[in-house]
Formats: structure tokens, C-alpha cells, sequence
């Protein structure tokens, strides 16, 4: 009996890369199960003609040039772009490496314009994933609410369900960066899966896997191994020693189906718009734990609360190659 391969899913990724986005990106690109087919770049690490950069730069590296990238929102909703996290993802977002520059230039248009062209494409085909502030996306639900139904399902980095936030108490940075963008994507009438704080700092990338990556004869998987050593360093009160976690790239094997999640309740998930303490908090309905966390009727989010496997090995793998 002969076997038939199902085509590549074409896929847009929305991103502030960033030294995890980088990783995501590149995990991506490595990935046969899908095509990655535009890239939007968003405030958060670094602004977004910044984040465009390091990303046309990285794409160079891969030898891909061909994937069109676009820059996206320089502002949350309410607010203004707060200059980024320079201690984090250093100060042009790759850890203050210096890549090899890739001579292309960002798309015309925006990120937006880019996301709605790309779901007219690939109608009915079009996977989203997202890993930075959701400010595109909610811009672009807003200029075509009907991108829902062009799109088959949307991926997120972000949030915090049981787990402590990272920029507050309650608040991980993608969702607190744009509070009122985020409420406005996970209200929307698509099937979002959240990737939480609660899974990828369950997921780590140790010295000695940059060592190897550092050792790749390839273009673009050593360059990654010197990117990573001021996140690294960032991550060693959280964590003890020099090592980082996978929230992007969690993301991306997520939606790419390379970790398959074993617990993610569809739950009602509200985001705190208000002012006070608990602004940026993805506030999760997790009152069915006792119960086995049963799907609740109507909710459209998956959040993600465990993994069949480590990503580590598999990220490894998939980046050598680049
Ligand atoms: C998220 O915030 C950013 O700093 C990372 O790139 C990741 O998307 C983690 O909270
Ligand atoms: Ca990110």
C-alpha cells in the first residue's frame, strides 16, 4: 500500500526575537511538518525593526532568504514600547552578538499586512504561532475579524496559569507587554493554545548542550551557542548554574507536534486589563483539577500544564542541522 505525505503546514510566526525567539525560529526552520511562510516582528525584547533584523540575519544563516519578514507594532495598545529587557536578551536582542548582516530588507507593509495576506494564501491552511507581545495579532483581528476563519489554530507563548509570573508577581512578559491585546486574541473566536511559565521553565537547555552547538560545523547552530551565553548568565539566580529555559521553542514543538502536550485543559482564561497588581495575570480556570481537569464547554484556550518529553534532546537535533 502506498504511503502519502501530507504537505507541509504553511506557517506564520509572530515574534521579538530575542534570544528564545531565535531558538524557536530556528527550531522552525528545522521542522519538515511545516513551511514557515512570513515571519512578523512585534515590540518586547527589542523593538520591532530591531527584532526584524536579528530575524533577517538569522534567516541568512539558515540560507533561507526567501521568507519574507515584516515589522509589526512599535506599541502595545495602551502604552508605549518600555525599551525592551537589555539584561535578558542584551541589547539588540541577540545577546549583543554581533551576527553577520543579512543585506536583505524587511518586507513592505506590516506585520499585519502581512499575517492577513498570508491567511488569504493559505486559507484554511494557516497555522499561528506567536511568541512575543500579542500586539499584531489583536491589530489584525481588528482590521479583518474574519482571519479566524482563514487560520486553523493559533499558538502562544505566554502567561502563567499555577505557576509565578516573570515580570510580576502574577505577570509573564509576552501577556504583560500587551494586556489589552492579549484579552482581545484570547477572546477571539479561534482555538488558541497557551504555552505557560507553568511548562517552559520546566524545559532547559544546559552549558554543555551551547558547548555543542558551539562545536556545530554548520552556519547558523554555533552562532545560536554564542547568542545564548548572556541568557545564560541572566538565568543563573533563577536557576543556580548558567543554563536557559525553552519558553519559545516549547512553543514552536508545540504547535509543530514535535512535544505533545498530555494535560491542557480547554479552560475559560481571562486576562487582567485592570491597573492594579494583577495586570498582564492570564487568570486560568482550573477549578476542575479535582475532577481530572475536564474540558470546560465553549472555552476556546488550551492551556498547556505537562509534556510527553523533554524538548531538550529534540531541539538539539533539529538545530544541528542548521
Ligand atoms: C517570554 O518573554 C520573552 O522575554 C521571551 O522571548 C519569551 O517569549 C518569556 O516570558
Ligand atoms: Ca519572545
Amino acid at each position: 500500500m502506498s504511503q502519502t505525505c501530507a504537505p507541509p503546514a504553511p506557517l506564520y510566526l509572530d515574534c521579538d526575537t530575542g534570544v528564545d525567539d531565535a531558538l524557536a525560529l530556528a527550531y522552525l526552520l528545522a521542522s519538515p511538518e511545516i513551511d514557515l511562510v512570513g515571519v512578523g516582528t512585534v515590540h518586547g525584547n527589542v523593538d520591532a525593526p530591531q527584532g526584524a533584523t536579528n530575524t533577517l540575519d538569522l534567516l541568512a544563516l539558515a540560507g533561507r532568504d526567501d521568507v519574507p519578514v515584516a515589522v509589526g507594532a512599535h506599541d502595545p495598545l495602551a502604552g508605549s514600547y518600555d525599551g525592551g529587557v537589555p539584561h535578558v536578551h542584551g541589547r539588540n536582542g541577540v545577546g549583543d552578538v554581533v551576527l553577520p548582516a543579512s543585506g536583505r530588507s524587511p518586507a513592505a507593509g506590516t506585520a499585519v499586512d502581512l499575517l492577513l495576506r498570508l491567511s488569504h494564501e493559505h486559507a484554511g491552511r494557516l497555522r499561528v504561532v506567536a511568541v512575543g507581545p500579542l500586539t499584531n495579532l489583536a491589530l489584525a483581528l481588528r482590521a479583518d475579524p474574519t482571519l479566524t476563519k482563514r487560520v486553523v489554530d493559533v499558538t502562544v507563548m505566554g502567561g502563567a496559569a499555577l505557576h509565578p509570573g516573570n515580570v510580576t508577581p502574577v505577570g509573564e512578559a509576552n501577556i504583560a507587554n500587551d494586556p489589552e491585546a492579549a484579552a482581545e486574541v484570547l477572546s477571539a473566536d479561534w482555538d488558541v493554545t497557551l504555552v505557560p511559565l507553568d511548562v517552559t521553565m520546566a524545559h532547559l537547555l544546559e552549558e554543555t548542550d551551547r558547548k555543542t552547538l558551539l562545536e556545530a560545523g554548520t552556519t547558523l547552530a554555533p552562532w545560536l551557542g554564542e547568542v545564548l551565553d548572556l541568557y545564560f548568565g541572566f538565568h543563573v539566580p533563577t536557576f543556580g548554574r548558567r543554563c536557559s529555559a525553552l519558553h519559545d521553542p516549547l512553543a514552536a514543538a508545540v504547535a509543530v507536534g514535535g512535544v505533545t502536550p498530555t494535560l491542557a485543559p480547554r479552560v475559560p482564561v481571562v486576562v487582567d486589563t485592570t491597573d492594579g497588581p494583577g495586570r498582564g495575570q492570564t487568570v486560568c480556570d482550573l477549578r476542575g483539577r479535582y475532577a481530572g481537569y475536564p474540558d470546560v464547554p465553549g472555552a476556546r484556550t488550551r492551556v498547556v500544564l505537562a509534556t510527553d518529553a523533554p524538548l531538550t534532546p529534540q531541539l538539539l537535533e533539529r538545530l544541528l542541522t542548521l
